[in-house]
């Protein structure tokens, strides 16, 4: 697998989502050892930018990525996140907290569930609008001189909110969404966030091309989501989720914006053909086009998406291609 940089360390140019492993997509088909048995299989193949946040699963998934990384720490760089918590794990309510005091905390609960004594990426989840961020980050920064935490990370910021926290502490990553159907970062709002899907929390709306200002700063990006929560590979066609399946909510997938999406898979899937590539290595692929910078973290709780995914890396689309996917017709319906 090619190597991207992260902070003057190689990493696998694409990474691993260990979010739905624990919620979100499809959890009666959760496992926990075969989990655990893909995050060793991505480290073996140079797949080792994991991504994991206390809320998923409320601490679930950070506690399962701690198994997996047992013996095999230093093989990783484990990124976690902070500043939103859990309300009700039945309704997955999330709410925000950036106080300096939850900062410190939830990094020490972090650390433990982790089996770890340093986090490689720390994030801030999302601003929260009741805390300066300068307050939020300070106390990030504090973690990075105890030695608990070596970089700190934003998600779902504006271009504004990363200069003003990279003004006090390097900004080393911001981590928002960005596919084919979602291109907010790179100063593109397709359609605006509206609503909130079940534990949505959104992000920070017009947020200019994020991208581009961590090109200029020496900062990665890391694209959640890369694969549209799965719409991208191809792989959904109907709007038959689950209760607990967060893309129930989510108006992106209801049944008739659903149907009006899939022209956008049409010529993900004609780009696929010619390469004798999958959907889900297109949509990959064209996120690693945005910037050598930029490391996706596909999500999958299954090993053969994991390979899948990983061959993504080595796909070079051409500049036919990337006009193409450029030019895909805009999403219907929000994102949240
Ligand atoms: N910062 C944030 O606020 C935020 C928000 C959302 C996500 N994230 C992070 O970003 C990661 C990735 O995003 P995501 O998981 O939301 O969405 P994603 O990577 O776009 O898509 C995940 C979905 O695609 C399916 N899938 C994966 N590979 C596939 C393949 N090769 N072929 C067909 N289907 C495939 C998965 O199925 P299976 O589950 O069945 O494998 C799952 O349903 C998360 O795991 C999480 O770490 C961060």
């Amino acid at each position: 697998m090619r190597n991207r940089d992260f902070a003057g360390r190689p990493v696998g140019a694409v990474g691993l989502g260990c979010m739905g492993m624990s919620w979100a997509y499809a959890e009666s088909e959760r496992d926990d050892d075969v989990s655990v048995a893909l995050i060793r299989e991505a480290l073996d193949m140079g797949v080792t930018f994991l991504d994991t946040a206390q809320p998923y699963g409320d601490g679930h998934n950070e506690a399962l990525v701690g198994r997996a990384l047992a013996g095999r720490r230093d093989e990783a760089v484990l990124a976690t996140k902070t500043g939103l918590v859990v309300e009700s794990l039945a309704t997955r309510k999330i709410v925000r907290n950036g106080r300096p005091e939850h900062v410190k905390a939830s990094a020490e609960d972090s650390l433990r569930r982790l089996g770890t004594d340093v986090i490689d990426l720390y994030y801030l989840h999302r601003v929260d609008p009741d805390v300066p961020l300068a307050d939020t980050w300070g106390a990030m920064a504090e973690l990075v001189a105890e030695g608990k935490v070596r970089r700190l990370g934003l998600s779902e910021v504006s271009v504004a909110q990363a200069a003003e926290a990279h003004a006090i502490h390097p900004v080393a990553a911001v981590q928002s969404e960005l596919s084919l159907w979602t291109r907010d970062a790179l100063g593109q709002p397709g359609t605006q966030a509206a609503g909130a899907g079940a534990g949505a929390v959104t992000g920070a709306g017009d947020a200019g091309d994020v991208v581009g200002w961590c090109a200029a700063n020496g900062a990665a990006f890391v694209p959640f989501s890369p694969l549209g929560r799965g719409f991208l590979t191809g792989t959904v066609t109907a709007a038959d989720f689950e209760d607990t399946d967060f893309r129930g909510a989510n108006p992106r997938f209801q049944e008739e914006a659903l149907k009006a999406n899939l022209r956008i898979v049409d010529v993900v899937k004609a780009v696929a053909e010619r390469h004798g590539a999958t959907p889900a290595q297109v949509a990959i692929a064209w996120t690693l086009a945005q910037g050598e910078h930029v490391i996706p973290i596909p999500g999958t709780k299954k090993q053969r998406y994991l390979r899948d995914n990983a061959g993504a890396a080595d796909l070079d689309l051409t500049e036919a291609d990337l006009a193409e996917l450029d030019a895909v017709p805009a999403a219907v319906g929000g994102r949240y």
